[in-house]
């Protein structure tokens, strides 16, 4: 898988981003789910941050553990320790039997710092500061990370917090960011928008549900990247493709793998 050394945001390259890893087949946010979305040719594994009480940063989606947990509870109240006795799996074979796996059983939270201990230089990750107002000091603890494992180079930050984008901007201002966007101002009130965002960010990342082919094309002239969420149909993926996309986010990486292919 040979990436530009500019790998963030290649002109011409189409950025396959494994949405909580390979997450349409696996657990996600655990180590296998991350390494099928390797395996399937995803070009980024996505991490999503939450932080511990004894500031520890972890990997999962939402602020409690409830939903992909045996545990109950918020990250914020609970130490790394307390998150390490939670089954990370179990919950993914209950709602999908047809994908479940006895391996998925007993699977760990992971920190992020075991992912980087995992994955290393040979992986990239695009990751998303979670509920920054939660967890104050995580952008600092993000970056000391990145550096200290040496993966300025492999790594994108996003955020739907413009405040905790800029704050990273602030402390490196070499880090490339996205902007994610749920309801993008689309027409003529796309530009305001896209001229803030150009300030401190590298693209944008939209709900694909909430975008059209004239947003994509205002996107790119102005320069920016376009990476929308989270597309998990071919037909959408080619569709997103023929509008002019740089990228997107897919719990199916080997679709997306396929599409480009085909392309
Ligand atoms: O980060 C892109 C996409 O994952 C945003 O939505 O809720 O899945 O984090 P969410
Ligand atoms: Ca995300």
């Amino acid at each position: 898988k040979v990436i530009p050394a500019n790998l963030q945001y290649p002109e011409g390259k189409i950025v396959n981003v494994a949405h909580r890893g390979a997450s349409g087949y696996a657990p996600e946010h655990t180590i296998p789910s991350y390494e099928l979305g390797e395996e399937l040719n995803g070009d980024y594994i996505e991490v999503d941050l939450q932080m511990t009480s004894d500031g520890t940063l972890i990997a999962m989606h939402d602020v409690s553990v409830d939903r992909t947990t045996d545990g109950t509870g918020l990250v914020e109240n609970m130490t790394v320790e307390e998150i390490k006795q939670l089954d990370a799996g179990s919950w993914f074979n209950a709602a999908y039997p047809e994908k479940a796996k006895e391996e998925y059983v007993g699977l760990k939270v992971p920190t992020l710092e075991e992912i980087f201990d995992r994955f290393g230089s040979g992986s990239n990750y695009y990751i998303e500061t979670k509920s920054p107002d939660v967890y104050p000091g995580m952008e600092e603890e993000l970056l000391r990370l990145i550096e200290s494992y040496g993966l300025s180079d492999n790594v994108l930050i996003q955020s739907f917090s413009s405040d905790s984008l800029k704050l990273t901007h602030s402390l490196d201002p070499s880090m490339p960011l996205v902007q994610l966007i749920s309801q993008p101002a689309l027409g003529n009130n796309a530009e305001d928008e896209l001229e803030e965002i150009e300030q401190y960010a590298i693209g944008v990342g939209p709900n694909f549900n909430n975008i059209n082919e004239e947003y994509v094309h205002t996107v790119r002239s102005h320069e920016l990247q376009i990476h929308p969420y989270t597309v998990n149909t071919k037909e959408a993926m080619k569709t997103a493709l023929e509008w002019g996309v740089t990228g997107l986010f897919t719990n199916y990486p080997d679709l997306f793998s396929d599409v480009i292919t085909e392309f």
